[in-house]
């Protein structure tokens, strides 16, 4: 069998980033939210609830641009196994976003090719650096994404039962990815490497908010 170059890698990984933007997987869980009723909402109800779907799925987009940026340059190849992994999980939390998107008829952000390029070249820069710093990036970025739920479950309309159901869901799982890092031997980082994740996901959110 051939062995896998450089390049082949990299291909790999433009392809990973070409299915994850147009959504070409097949999800191993159907979306919390269809078992929801689906309640009619006002006009400007509508327009929180794209909001704030629109952030989570740029989330989900960063989400599989910074563990396969990990895995691609971690040197353990049972933390490659559990970066690539952990990419997998995610894919659901991706497609129900996405499903959700679609039905409250609009769009993901524009500017997801970007984010996914930034998070992924920020998870391979970790990883080059240690596999500690590289788990530490996971912790704190499931953390802040945690915060962001916590937050979307006050900002959503009461009745978009169908997005709640999701966001539930997705808490329970990331905090459980934080704890997974966080176990596998996650470093703290340092609090100016905190705020500048908190810039970017600012950033990232007020923009994905509109656009
Ligand atoms: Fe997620
Ligand atoms: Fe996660």
């Amino acid at each position: 069998m051939r062995t896998l170059t450089k390049i082949d890698a990299l291909l790999t990984e433009v392809q990973h980033g070409l299915d994850t933007l147009l959504h070409q997987f097949a999800g191993t869980a159907a979306s919390p939210g269809q078992s929801r009723i689906n309640a009619e909402l006002t006009p400007s109800e509508i327009r929180t609830s794209q909001g704030c779907m629109r952030v989570n799925h740029t989330g989900e987009v960063c989400a599989q641009a910074l563990y396969r940026g990990q895995a691609l340059a971690t040197q353990d190849p049972h933390l490659k196994a559990h970066l690539q992994q952990a990419a997998d999980e995610e894919v659901n939390h991706l497609l129900w976003c996405k499903e959700r998107l679609s039905e409250l008829d609009t769009h993901p952000s524009y500017l997801n090719p970007l984010w996914y390029a930034l998070s992924m070249l920020i998870g391979y820069a970790a990883a080059k650096k240690n596999d500690s710093l590289s788990l530490g990036f996971v912790e704190e970025t499931e953390k802040q994404v945690l915060s962001h739920l916590q937050n979307h479950q006050h900002v959503l309309p009461q009745e978009d039962h169908k997005s709640r159901a999701i966001i539930s869901v997705m808490q329970t799982d990331e905090a459980r990815h934080a704890e997974q890092a966080h176990a596998l031997g996650a470093a703290e980082l340092s609090g100016l490497m905190k705020g500048l994740m908190k810039l970017q996901s600012r950033i990232m959110t007020r923009t994905a908010y509109f656009i």
